[in-house]
């Protein structure tokens, strides 16, 4: 049931319309090496390739008829995920996205830094945010034990802990490499010119992003709050992280996008050589963590609880389009001080 697709591939696109990202990933899940997302890290590739930091996932789809043995529920079906994936796209938090990307695009050139540092303060602890909130969706899996089948909860759980384990900089076959901490670090100093733990000392807590991790936990961990069931939790929880997955696919494309733009109209010119690893490994993994985060569900996640699953993919929507425009807000402020 397991098969392989590689983090890069061949090919050169850059397309912000949402139903063309929604093909992309409905191709990376079914394993087509050109689709668009594979098509343009080439791109990526060819301008710093990070020999280091290539990896590959591997997706584990529902067991061979998995749905049709006896006592146990019918499956959600791939045609009813992609239709509550395809919800997000219409969602606040592709708003909020844009709307982000198009402040940060515009950043004055004369006090760039002074704009951007509340920015990367708020980004710093949001990024960390997440490794918490795939562990407990992870474990929300595993608290099925003794009611969940156990194949479906070993295969949801043999997808979910790859994006995980990536975020430390383990991945299938390989030595470990950097933590994404330590990436997010190398891209800060290379851009900002000292060390992250300055910006850390030297700011204030993180409210927008502190506020978007409480709300996660919470959520999470008890089924938006409104069940206490163990699978219909781990329904809930597995929507969430396949709403994170799905929405940073989106987050990290037009990120690195951005910096791109920015390296152009200003970095470049002050002589700073951007570390571009951190940007580059999540612009061209997340659409693997989405499929993968798409696969968990089809592994376990029963037909009736498709409204558990819209649920908690609209309370991520939700909250991530707020913390999204606060940051965007903080950019609008600082342009205008
Ligand atoms: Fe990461």
């Amino acid at each position: 049931m397991a098969f392989t697709i590689p983090s890069k591939a061949s090919g050169a696109a850059v397309v912000r319309a949402a139903s063309a990202k929604r093909n992309a990933l409905a191709l990376v899940r079914s394993g087509v090496s050109t689709s668009f997302k594979a098509r343009r890290n080439l791109v990526v590739s060819n301008v710093a390739a990070p020999a280091k930091e290539q990896w590959h996932v591997t997706l584990h789809g529902p067991a061979p008829n998995s749905s049709d043995r006896a006592g146990l529920p019918q499956l959600i079906s791939k045609e009813q995920v992609q239709a509550l994936e395809a919800d997000l796209d219409q969602g606040a938090s592709i708003a909020a996205l844009r709307r982000f990307n198009d402040n940060l695009r515009n950043i004055p050139t004369d006090r760039w830094e002074a704009v951007l540092r509340p920015v990367f303060n708020e980004l710093c602890f949001n990024l960390e945010s997440f490794n918490p909130a795939f562990t407990s969706c992870l474990l929300m899996v595993q608290r099925t034990i003794g009611v969940s089948d156990y194949v479906r909860r070993d295969l949801a759980l043999k997808n979910l802990i790859q994006p995980l384990a990536g975020e430390y900089g383990m991945h299938n076959g390989q030595e470990q490499l950097k933590t994404h901490r330590e990436l997010f670090s190398d891209f800060f100093t290379s851009l900002f010119g000292y060390d992250l733990q300055q910006l850390l000392s030297d700011s204030p807590p993180p409210a927008a992003a502190q506020l978007l991790f409480n709300q996660m936990s919470r959520d999470i961990m008890t089924g938006g709050g409104q069940s206490s069931e163990p699978l219909e939790q781990a329904s809930y929880a597995l929507g969430y992280n396949l709403a994170i997955e799905y929405l940073a696919d989106y987050e990290k494309t037009w990120m690195l996008d951005s910096f791109r733009a920015l390296d152009e109209r200003i970095f470049r010119g002050l002589g700073k050589k951007i570390d571009w690893v951190f940007l580059e490994v999540h612009a061209e993994g997340e659409a693997e963590h989405a499929a993968i985060g798409h696969n968990a569900v089809l592994n376990l996640t029963p037909a009736d609880h498709t409204p558990i699953l819209r649920r908690a993919m609209a309370d991520h929507d939700r909250d991530f389009a707020a913390f999204y425009n606060r940051i965007a807000d903080m950019l609008e402020a600082g342009m205008s001080a």
